[in-house]
């Protein structure tokens, strides 16, 4: 039996995100587009159908289509980069997964910035790897000191590069990631792991991705995203900037996320037990936020630290940060 720790920030978005008439701003994707909405977005003014509604469902290509590989490598490799260099997956999640599942086991090595994604530590350590943990810290603004780095990598560290529609491209329900590298004997034992787990990826995801980074279409939906984190990121910084005894951060240059540290008021100025803190505002205001010791620092960093996904719907933001300004001046200041 595989011995794995549990997935804390995926346990907790499990069981507080489906909270009745929750104001969820725990999320990291950017507010998620409908079909509809996604359509809209052509730069044609007939609207191209997104899905052939003719095509049979059959598994379809074993690595992901021709079409979706293609428009993967166009944007986010470039160069000399082709189809032949990506593997669809189901999300990044899946994509994270087979990397280490195929490529990391015992006498492996690995670096991983921390604090992240819990998955990028936890699978390689499951997998008997020794992991490295790079850590970013808030004295230096949560930059990567680069020289650090230098000090950690071995002869047999191995960089691979996973993305996904989910965040950036505000699709996580269509469930597509890839994995991309120039190395062709890397792809092959991914796909040969994938053989075992996937399959392929549903044809209509498949189809649904292709449209979103077509060329009409992918330059309009990276901008209403970008558009969309950096209003609501004034937003944010605002609300920080209200409560300067209490809250401070790095603030992000962008991205969908901040890292806020909240405080106890008065004289003391001890970090706020971040999980109590979480679970009290979301009793009291139904606004859902993540804790930072809990989630992503494995119950003994990032204490008092909690995560905003900023990037959900304006109206969303706006009315989760009233809330939590009132319940800060009812209960902490
Ligand atoms: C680093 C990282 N990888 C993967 C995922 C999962 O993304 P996906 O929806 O593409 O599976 C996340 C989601 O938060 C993430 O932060």
């Amino acid at each position: 039996m595989a011995r794995i720790q549990p997935f804390r920030v995926e346990q907790w978005m499990d069981q507080y995100e489906t909270t009745p008439d929750v104001l969820n701003v725990a999320e990291t994707c950017a507010s998620s587009v409908s079909l509809d909405e996604l359509q809209d977005l052509s730069d044609n003014d007939l609207r191209m159908p997104l899905i052939d509604t003719s095509r049979p469902l059959t598994y379809g290509a074993i690595r992901g289509s021709e079409a979706l590989r293609k428009s993967v490598s166009r944007t986010h490799i470039g160069g000399e980069s082709s189809a032949d260099d990506v593997v669809i997956t189901q999300g990044a999640i899946s994509a994270n997964f087979l990397v280490f599942y195929a490529l990391v086991g015992k006498g492996d090595h690995v670096v991983c910035v921390y604090p992240t994604y819990q998955q990028l530590y936890t699978v390689p350590e499951s997998l008997g790897a020794e992991v490295s943990l790079w850590r970013l810290k808030p004295e230096h603004e949560f930059i990567p000191a680069v020289e650090e780095l230098a000090e950690l990598l071995r002869p047999n560290t191995k960089t691979i590069v996973t993305g996904s529609m989910s965040k950036a491209y505000a699709l996580a329900g269509i469930r597509v990631g890839w994995v991309a590298s120039k190395d062709a004997s890397i792809l092959q034992a991914i796909l040969s792991a994938r053989d075992y787990t996937a399959i392929s990826v549903s044809q209509l995801d498949d189809q649904v991705a292709q449209y979103a980074l077509s060329e009409r279409v992918f330059s309009r939906l990276l901008q209403r995203n970008l558009a969309l984190t950096r209003e609501n990121l004034a937003l944010l910084k605002v609300f920080v900037e209200s409560y300067p005894s209490i809250c401070s951060w790095v603030q992000p240059n962008s991205g969908t996320m901040a890292f806020i540290r909240f405080t106890s008021g008065g004289q003391s100025r001890e970090p706020v037990d971040d999980v109590k803190f979480c679970l009290d505002v979301l009793s009291k205001t139904n606004v859902m936020l993540v804790p930072g010791s809990r989630c992503f620092g494995e119950d003994r960093d990032f204490m008092g630290y909690v995560r905003i996904g900023y990037a959900c719907s304006t109206p969303i933001l706006a009315e989760a940060l009233q809330r939590l300004g009132s319940y800060l001046e009812q209960n902490i200041l």
